[in-house]
């Protein structure tokens, strides 16, 4: 029989794409998605693109009586635990909810599996845990610094936990994958990534200013120490990011472990570069100008990724250009809908 992983936030960008991708390994997802960073038409489109059915919970993960009655309705092999709020210049003026959203959906899960005896944790980390690096590629034991943001502090608060009930024996096993920067979409561009309002991100900048949603791309500073005085960012697309999900669940089914891992490609990209792979994919000329550091950007970070090469057998396969090709492709779509 299929193993149920639950998959809170599956409606969302990484989510949906891990979804699909529990799919094809042959689990059977259902979601818990309360909607309040995505759409019902997605939960459409993931059922068109697998052929199947797929059930989506519409609560919120911060209320444990509504999640504790899909842990008791379900027989809950594994949980993947994507849901909360992600924008980092609203947590600074929303602390509050980043704290009561990021951090009590993680009690509430982590409470949930260990009273379900549910083996299988896997908790959507970030890059942004550990602020600026010291020595490049960052390897998971660099320091941890003081987060730079709301959202960084909840994603430090989050690993804490996690780490500490695993210590204490209250939940069995978990992987912590801290995910450098995702781009692209599934290659049928029938899922992606949905921005609400002006996008903060440069990939879906570079898709809406192509797309004539924007008029011109600012590039944040061009007089880094860089290869071309633009920032380096690891990025990292998205199909490869759900694939290491699927591994992660997989390595807890072989063995009882746990893991922090960078989840990246190990190579370090300029904005130019993005760019340059996206005018190369596509064929259309970016309209963009240089504008002054964006302030608390980083000027440069990159995964060392031999620990979650070797934990999980996994190595990210796409290009920047297959990335932009699929977000591109992802943004055509919208625009015809
Ligand atoms: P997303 O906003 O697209 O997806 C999150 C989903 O969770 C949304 O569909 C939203 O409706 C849902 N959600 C939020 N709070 C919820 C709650 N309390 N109850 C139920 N559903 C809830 O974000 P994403 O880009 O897919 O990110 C997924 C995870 O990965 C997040 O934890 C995010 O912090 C982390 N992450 C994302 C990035 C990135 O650049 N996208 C980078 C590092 C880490
Ligand atoms: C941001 C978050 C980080 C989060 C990550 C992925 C901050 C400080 N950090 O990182 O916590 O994990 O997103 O969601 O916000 N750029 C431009 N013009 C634009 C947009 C971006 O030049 O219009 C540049 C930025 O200066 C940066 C690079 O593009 O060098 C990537 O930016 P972005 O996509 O926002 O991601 P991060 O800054 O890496």
């Amino acid at each position: 029989m299929e193993k149920t992983i639950l998959v809170t936030g599956g409606l969302g960008y990484i989510g949906s794409h891990t979804v699909l991708t529990l799919i094809n390994a042959g689990y059977k997802p259902i979601i818990v998605d309360n909607l309040c960073n995505s759409q019902p038409w997605i939960l459409t489109q993931l059922e068109k693109l697998s052929g199947q059915k797929i059930k989506n919970h519409a609560i919120d993960c911060t209320n444990f009586s509504d999640l504790e009655a899909v842990f008791k309705n379900e027989p809950i092999h594994g949980v993947i635990h994507f849901a909360a709020l992600k924008a980092v210049n609203e947590s600074v003026h929303e602390p509050l909810s980043y704290y009561n959203n990021n951090v009590k959906s993680l009690l509430n899960i982590i409470e949930l599996v260990s009273k379900y005896k549910v083996r299988k944790l896997v908790f959507s980390s970030s890059c942004t845990v550990y602020g600026t690096a010291d020595k490049l590629p960052i390897s998971e034991d660099h320091p941890i610094k003081t987060a730079e943001s709301p959202y960084g502090s909840t994603k430090q608060m989050c690993e804490r936990i996690i780490n500490d009930c695993l210590k204490a024996k209250k939940i069995e096993n978990a992987v912590i994958l801290r995910y450098f920067n995702p781009i692209g979409a599934h290659s049928s561009g029938l899922i992606g990534e949905l921005p609400l309002g002006i996008p903060n991100n440069l990939a879906p900048y570079i898709m809406q200013t192509a797309a004539g949603i924007r008029s011109s791309l600012t590039i944040y500073g061009n007089n880094y120490n860089t290869h071309d005085g633009t920032c380096i960012r690891d990025y990292i697309h998205v199909m490869d990011l759900a694939e290491a999900h699927v591994k992660s669940i997989e390595v807890m089914e072989v063995s009882a472990t746990s893991h922090t891992l960078n989840i990246g490609t190990g190579k370090g990209n300029s904005v130019l570069d993005v760019i340059n792979a996206f005018e190369n994919a596509t064929g259309i000329k970016l309209n963009y100008t240089y504008g002054e550091r964006r302030i608390g950007d980083i000027e440069k970070i990159y995964a060392d990724t031999n620990l979650s090469e070797e934990i999980l057998k996994w190595k990210s396969k796409h290009s920047l250009e297959e990335a932009m090709r699929d977000s591109w492709k992802w943004q055509m779509y919208l625009k015809s809908k």
